[in-house]
This record gives structure tokens, sequence and C-alpha cells, in this order.
């Protein structure tokens, strides 16, 4: 399975280096069998030597490999560092940095020439999850306008945006129907985020078309993310 960590706009290089650090060695006396994702901020990105299954991933880059884009960060940047997994598609950046789903699938192709794992986030806002399930479906898919769904190293996240950061977590049938649904069309592994934690990530995880998560807040702290890991090599899917 695929345990992800978003650091979002959090940790500098030093604790990001010492975070990176404790998870590489934990995974080694665990001899955990998951694959292992952080993604770091811009400013933490480096070498880390990772062990193979442990990927220090990006948050964001602009679908250049370099140029005039001031603030920005281009592929020539991040494969300086060998970064060979992605996130697009964050309800952050779409619904706050206001990226639209043209330039999203941009970014995605841009991502798919380079050959880079890439972690695509789909997710709902509350008015639409009010409204039931095939209005959630609709609005998803139209998240994947643009976006080729046959890329072998495409990884889908499904996050509802009004779950992310919030502590409210959807519920287990909520997310079984949204990945059932997503799996009908979808060969990619899929993965659930929104206020997973230490206590709720057996159950998560335990969903049929679950193979992962990606978490924001409760796994900053480095003790609860290596917990987490170890909940997974727990958790026999059958
Ligand atoms: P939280 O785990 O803080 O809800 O964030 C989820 C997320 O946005 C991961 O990308």
């Amino acid at each position: 399975m695929i345990i992800a960590s978003n650091f979002k706009t959090n940790y500098t290089r030093e604790k990001t280096k010492s975070f990176v650090c404790a998870v590489q060695a934990a995974i080694q006396e665990m001899k955990s069998m998951q694959e292992v994702r952080i993604f770091v901020p811009a400013t933490a990105l480096d070498s880390f030597h990772e062990v193979a299954s442990l990927h220090v991933g990006a948050q964001n880059f602009y679908p250049v490999d370099n140029g005039s884009f001031t603030g920005e960060i281009g592929f020539e940047q991040l494969e300086e560092f060998g970064i060979t997994t992605v996130l697009i598609g964050h309800s952050e950046r779409r619904h706050i940095l206001g990226e639209t789903q043209e330039f999203l699938a941009r970014k995605y192709d841009f991502a798919q020439a380079k050959n880079v794992e890439i972690v695509y986030c789909v997710g709902e806002p509350k008015e639409i999850r009010e409204k039931g399930i095939d209005a959630v479906m609709s609005y998803i898919w139209e998240q994947f306008d643009g976006i080729d769904i046959s890329y072998s190293r495409l990884v889908v996240a499904y996050e509802p945006v009004w779950a992310i950061g919030t502590g409210l977590t959807a519920s287990i049938g909520d997310i079984e129907e949204v990945l059932e649904r997503l799996a009908e069309k979808l060969s990619a592994p899929l993965l659930y985020g929104g206020s997973v934690k230490v206590d709720n990530l057996e159950s998560i995880l335990h969903v049929k078309h679950c193979e992962g998560v990606l978490v924001g807040t409760a796994s900053w702290n480095e003790e609860a993310f290596c917990k987490m890991i170890a909940v997974a090599d727990a958790v026999k899917k059958g």
C-alpha cells in the first residue's frame, strides 16, 4: 500500500531532513512492506538517499523544464534532486491557488512525459456532497478532463474537500462508494485522504478498493506517521 504524507506549508529544511531520516530508520527496523511517500516543501527538497520504498516528492511545479516564471519551480529544479513523484490537483491548489482543470491537465501531461509517478487528487466540496453520490461522481469525473487515465504511473487520491484539515473524515460507506465507482473506470491505485489519523486508518485501509492514504495534519508528527506505516503493515487485505 501507499502511505503518503503531505507536509503542505510546514517544516524547514532541517526538520524535513530529520523527519525523513527518522521515517527511513523506522521503515528499515520494521522491515515495512509499504510504499512511503513524503511530499515536502520546495525549500526542503534535497537528495535524501532514500531506501527503495520511500520517495520524497514535490507538492508542486510549473510545467516547464526552466524559463521565466518568477517564483515558480520547473522540472529541472526537481530533477536536480532526483524527484520521481509529484502531487497534482490537490484541492488547496485548485481552490485556494486557483489552478484550473486546463492548467492541471497541462501539468499532468508534462509530468507524464517525464515519466514520474503522479499522485492526482480529486474530491468534491461540501455543497456537492450534500446533493448525493451522483452529483459527487459527476463533479469528480470532470476533474479527469484532459487527464490520461491510462498512464501507468498514475495514483489517484480521493480527498473530499470538506474532510481536509477539518477533523471530519468521510464515512467508510462514503469512501467505499466513491472508490468503487472510480475503480469501474480506473486501473490506477486508489488512495483516500481527508483527516486520516492513526485511529481511523485501519478501517479506511480495509475499504475494498483502497490501496493507501494521503495524510496531512496527522502525519506531521513523525511518531504518528511511523505508527501509520506499522498499522498498514498489520492490515491484511483479502
Ligand atoms: P488532512 O489529513 O490534514 O485532512 O489533509 C489531507 C490532505 O490534504 C492530504 O493531501
